[in-house]
């Protein structure tokens, strides 16, 4: 009976442990604002991803929400201020209502929709050894919490909850925001 105990409380250690080690794993993931792209990824050869992005709505999705067309959307839900509303800000700026551990000392919601809120963030990956290690195929980006842009997650933000949505291209949209590395893989 003692041993029985014992391998029981020894099996639900081991158990807590490891599901505490995946847990904690995630929360390392986290946000690092634009400034910790911009430093590798402004030049030509990198693909000038970081204009590409700057010159485009996803830059300014915040500041959006303090224009005279976001008033008048708010002032007919009921809204005070936009930019203090989850019911907009979770689609306008990165990784809205994540837990604050996941928010870098970086990290500003001023900065609207960063590459981060596509890429995943990027406190782990953002190294150069890794980063030319996923680039590469020699490790998977996922470990580092790099994700995978596709349709799918464009769409966790263009859909109908939009107030201004007017439908959503993949193709065509993505096309818009094109930022590859002209060396290709
Ligand atoms: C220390 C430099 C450095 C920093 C900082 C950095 N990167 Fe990179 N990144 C690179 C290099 C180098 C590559 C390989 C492609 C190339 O040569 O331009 C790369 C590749 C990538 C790729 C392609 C990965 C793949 O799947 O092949 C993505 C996406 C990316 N970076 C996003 C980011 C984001 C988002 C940030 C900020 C959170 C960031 N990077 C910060 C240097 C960096
Ligand atoms: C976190 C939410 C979010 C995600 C994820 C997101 N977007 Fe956006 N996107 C926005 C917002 C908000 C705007 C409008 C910003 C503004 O006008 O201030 C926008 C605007 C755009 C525009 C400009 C549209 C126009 O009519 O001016 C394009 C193109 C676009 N997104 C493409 C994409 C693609 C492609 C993806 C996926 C790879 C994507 N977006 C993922 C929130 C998001
Ligand atoms: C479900 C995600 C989502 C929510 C919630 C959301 N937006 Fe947006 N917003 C977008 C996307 C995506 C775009 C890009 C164009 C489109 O498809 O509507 C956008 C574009 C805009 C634009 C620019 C429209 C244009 O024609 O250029 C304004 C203004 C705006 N949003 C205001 C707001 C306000 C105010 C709220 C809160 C009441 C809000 N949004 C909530 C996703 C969202
Ligand atoms: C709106 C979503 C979105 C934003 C914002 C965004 N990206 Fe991307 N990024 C993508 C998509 C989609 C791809 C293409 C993925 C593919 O080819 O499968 C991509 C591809 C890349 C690549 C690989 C290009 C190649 O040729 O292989 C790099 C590097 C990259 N992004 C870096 C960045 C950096 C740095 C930022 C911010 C300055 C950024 N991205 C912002 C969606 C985004």
């Amino acid at each position: 009976m003692i041993r029985f105990v014992i391998s029981v409380v020894l099996a639900l250690t081991i158990l807590a442990f490891f599901s505490f080690g995946i847990f904690a794993q995630e929360e390392e993931f986290q946000y690092v604002g634009m400034k910790n792209c911009k430093m590798c990824h402004t030049s030509k050869k990198s693909g000038e991803s970081y204009k590409i992005w700057q010159e485009s709505a996803h830059a300014t999705a915040y500041q959006t929400l303090a224009n005279e067309q976001s008033q008048k959307i708010a002032a007919e839900m009921g809204i005070e201020d936009p930019q203090k509303d989850e019911k907009c800000l979770k689609c306008h700026v990165t990784g809205y209502g994540e837990p604050a551990s996941k928010y870098g000392k970086d990290y500003s919601m001023e900065e609207g929709v960063t590459c981060e809120a596509c890429h995943g963030p990027g406190s782990e990956y953002k190294s150069m050894k890794i980063m030319k290690q996923i680039y590469a195929g020699e490790v998977e980006g996922s470990k580092y919490g790099l994700v995978e842009p596709d349709a799918a997650l464009c769409k966790t933000c263009h859909n109908e909850e939009s107030p201004t949505f007017k439908g959503f291209d993949y193709e065509k949209f993505v096309a818009q925001i094109a930022h590859p590395v002209p060396s290709g893989k």
